[in-house]
């Protein structure tokens, strides 16, 4: 049986007990029978203007999906250079063209220029849900579109999982472009794109934000804490608009590539999110 299973492409294990000789579970049997999990909702304080938005800037962000997620190092100084001007210009950016454009032309960052091509975002701009990744890895940078790697295959299968394709989901990075040779993006690199990302959310304006790896949920949660404390709890996130956006944080599908067991816990967010999507669904099921 394991055998046959192997061979019709099985390879994950979803739920602790085997459920045999059923028909195939349907999303809302998962979601009725993870109720009892389901998790608590963490308010985190309000990031409410630029001066918060900077404070929850830190310094060593490690990118490439957590090589270690309980041993990330991280700096407890505020970034601050570079932003008070980048605020202003940015906030007066009125469409995601715009800002496309205004981030393509943003030569006072030294990443456009080792990078090959801009990453701006990919999938439905008008979906319900927006996801925010770390930085663009080798394919995305030479195709400039997040996500279309390895790491972005896994993603989509998973997002299969519960009925979310591109098309139902919008998806960005903390740094629309590639670091040289993976290098952790400088404090001042951060502090110069957060205000882009925080503009591309309010303008995006999605209803759930999905965070993918430790880099993005420290950022935006603003806290110090590990991914695997941080994952699987809902955050109210103010993006700088005054809107508190529910916000939850999950494991990158990089880190899920090299941790294959880990997607256990990958797959339970994905049923919270699925639940919220869902309940807030004011489109159809999951805001199409
Ligand atoms: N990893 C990310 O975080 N984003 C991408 O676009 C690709 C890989």
């Amino acid at each position: 049986m394991l055998a046959w299973q192997l061979d019709m492409g099985v390879d994950e294990v979803l739920l602790d007990h085997p459920v045999p000789d059923v028909p195939p579970l349907r999303l809302e049997q998962l979601l009725a029978e993870n109720d009892g999990t389901s998790a608590s909702m963490a308010v985190t304080p309000a990031i409410r203007g630029a001066a918060s938005q900077q404070d929850i800037i830190r310094s060593s962000l490690m990118l490439s999906g957590d090589a270690a997620p309980d041993t990330m190092s991280f700096d407890h100084q505020p970034v601050r250079a570079n932003t008070g001007a980048d605020l202003a210009a940015v906030s007066s950016i009125t469409s995601l063209a715009e800002l496309q454009a205004g981030l393509a032309g943003l030569d006072a960052c030294p990443l456009k220029h080792t990078a090959s091509n801009l990453c701006f975002a990919d999938g439905n701009p008008g979906a319900r849900l927006m996801i925010i990744g770390e930085a663009p890895g080798r394919d995305e940078d030479r195709m400039g579109v997040p996500f279309v790697g390895a790491d972005g295959q896994l993603l989509d299968k998973m997002l299969m999982t519960i009925g979310v394709d591109r098309a139902s989901a919008y998806l960005t990075n903390l740094l629309p472009w590639r670091p040289p040779g993976n290098r952790s993006p400088t404090d001042e690199e951060t502090a110069m794109l957060l205000p882009w990302l925080f503009r591309h959310v309010q303008l995006a304006k999605p209803d759930i934000v999905l965070l993918l790896g430790g880099a993005a949920a420290k950022l935006i949660l603003g806290s110090n804490d590990g991914i695997m404390k941080l994952r699987g709890q809902w955050h109210e996130i103010d993006f700088g608009d005054g809107v508190l956006r529910p916000a939850l944080a999950s494991l990158h599908p990089a880190y899920l590539l090299r941790s294959p067991a880990q997607k256990r816990l990958a797959f339970e967010d994905l049923l919270r999110l699925a639940k919220r999507l869902t309940a807030n669904g004011k489109k159809g099921a999951l805001g199409e």
